[in-house]
């Protein structure tokens, strides 16, 4: 399994306090059979990530990971905040797209229901070549949630859930209900810390998954073929 969305870079954003819980971090995911994990830091007017500084950054990370006996390699990428993403030049974009495959972008929607400006930022992301994958819509939950990420998938974004949302009593039959409506492609950790709230883990939310009789067909599509693909920069549609 991939997780495409982690904040496991040490000391940047609000993810890993330090090294020591980043390469915890690691030992989870591989303690899940996770094999990459995408570092996904904030790009937002909040944090002071330098996105220059992110390949090596992640670089290092691999290395404490190796010399620390974890096996799950972390791949470069970025959390890209809808309020953002046009002030990005093309490289920068490229800098931060998942895997530094230049060509998917982790989109983050601005607080609150998904609006309109982010079927406009998804426009304009594909008008430069990049495509979008929707970060945890779960979230932004409104009564048209599911209307507004159809649009947003028909204009070609893919949609990634919070795994641990579908270890939630009471969200996950939501997020069941819009995978059964084939509007979640992705699943991903968005975990922060190993410290507290949310584990770099997927396991739970596959097994969730796996109640349904129609998405338990493409279960593998979405937490491995689907993530490595989108690491190596390629472009995929649904089989479903
Ligand atoms: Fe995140």
């Amino acid at each position: 399994m991939i997780d495409l969305h982690c904040h496991v870079l040490p000391a940047l954003d609000d993810g890993a306090l330090d090294l020591e819980d980043a390469i915890a971090m690691g030992a989870q995911a591989d303690a899940d059979g996770i094999t990459a994990v995408c570092a996904t830091p904030h790009i937002r007017h909040d944090h002071d990530v330098v996105i220059g500084e992110l390949g090596g950054r992640v670089a290092e990370l691999n290395d404490a990971f190796s010399a620390h006996g974890v096996s799950a390699r972390v791949a470069t990428g970025g959390e890209v905040a809808e309020t953002a993403a046009d002030a990005l030049s093309d490289h920068e974009l490229r800098q931060v797209s998942l895997g530094g495959g230049g060509r998917w972008i982790l989109l983050e929607p601005a607080p609150g229901a998904l609006g309109d400006r982010l079927d406009g930022c998804v426009e304009r992301l594909a008008a430069r070549g990049f495509r979008s994958v929707i970060a945890h819509p779960e979230r932004h939950a409104a009564a048209d949630l599911a209307p507004r990420l159809r649009r947003l998938v028909d204009a070609g974004a893919l949609v990634q859930v919070t795994a641990a949302m579908l270890e939630h009593e009471h969200a996950a039959p939501v997020i069941v209900d819009l995978a059964e409506r084939r509007l979640v492609h992705l699943v991903a950790s968005d975990a922060h810390s190993s410290r507290g709230g949310r584990p770099v883990r997927l396991s739970g939310a596959v097994e969730a998954l796996r109640e349904s009789p129609s998405v338990r067909p493409h279960l593998d599509w979405i937490v491995s073929e689907a993530p490595a693909a989108i690491l190596r920069g390629e472009d995929l549609e649904p089989p479903f």
